[in-house]
């Protein structure tokens, strides 16, 4: 990674995104964080000279104003997700992590822009998007997932909003960026039933390993971990990169 190397975060106020940023603090690694609110931020982390943190709601920055909080940041990490509640999870915005990638997408591309125009082609930006094994690979590419199991997603996507919001925002990656976007690289990345713990033995697959009705165990610790090594480890990015890859505990917790 070049000098520039800062990772800007989003969601770090939440379970799995306050363990990124812990992590990418304990590994020295510059982050600007957007969040709602600062005091929500982990214990320890305000104050640390390698975190800046901007106070504001990311759905309402106009495009340019989020181009300029990405400068010099050659990451993205988004850890947003509906709060498990009657009104965030059936209440606006219905669409929290699909707007938001759409805006890290017409931002980067704004920066981006930019820094063509003064002369400074700058690489790809890499997005690391928090997704969930609720969430299918395009073509089927989940072979595991029944029939039986398609039909009870599909339901979930019509009846509750966030199911429906991590399967767009996953597909707009697919889809509409693509993998050989100039601007804008990406990984989804799967964690199963989300746990609390200490980073143990965790296992990457490129499909699905379980189904939604036995399902398996993410430590929140470990996606962090996994998040930090895409980060800060090009060969961890090469592998994965374009991918969906699920993550799960090695060993269910105890
Ligand atoms: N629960 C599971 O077992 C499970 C399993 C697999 C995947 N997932 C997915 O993993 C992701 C993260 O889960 P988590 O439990 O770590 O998240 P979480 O603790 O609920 O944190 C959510 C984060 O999103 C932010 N946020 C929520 N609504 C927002 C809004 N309207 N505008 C701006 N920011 C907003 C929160 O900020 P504030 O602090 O300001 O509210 C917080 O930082 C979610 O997308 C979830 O679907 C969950």
């Amino acid at each position: 990674m070049g000098i520039d190397h800062r990772v800007l975060i989003l969601g770090a106020t939440g379970r799995t995104g306050g363990c990124a940023l812990t992590q990418l603090l304990e590994r020295g690694v510059p982050v600007r964080a957007i969040v709602r609110s600062a005091a929500r931020l982990p214990e320890g982390s305000v104050g640390n000279p390698l975190l800046e943190v901007v106070e504001a709601d990311v759905l309402a920055l106009p495009t340019e104003v989020l181009a300029e909080h990405l400068a010099g940041c050659d990451t993205v990490i988004s850890c947003l997700g509906h709060t498990i509640s009657v009104r965030g999870v059936l209440g606006p915005p219905h669409d929290l992590v699909g707007q938001a990638v759409r805006l890290v997408r017409d931002a980067v591309d704004t920066s981006q822009r930019k820094q063509s125009a003064a002369g400074q082609p700058a690489a790809p930006v890499r997005l690391i998007l928090m997704s969930s094994v609720s969430v299918n690979q395009p073509e089927r590419a989940d072979a595991r997932r029944g029939r039986g199991e398609r039909a009870y997603m599909w339901g979930m996507r019509a009846l509750v909003p966030p199911a429906r919001d991590n399967q767009r925002a996953a597909d707009f990656l697919v889809h509409e960026v693509g993998p050989a976007d100039a601007n804008l690289q990406w990984v989804i990345v799967r964690p199963d039933t989300l746990t609390e713990g200490a980073v143990a033995e965790y296992r990457v697959h490129e499909a699905l390993v379980s189904s939604l009705f036995k399902p398996d165990s993410t430590r929140m610790s470990e996606v962090a971990h996994f998040m930090c090594e895409l980060a800060t480890d090009d060969a961890t990015w090469k592998r994965w990169r374009s991918r969906m890859p699920v993550i799960v505990d090695a060993q269910p917790p105890a």
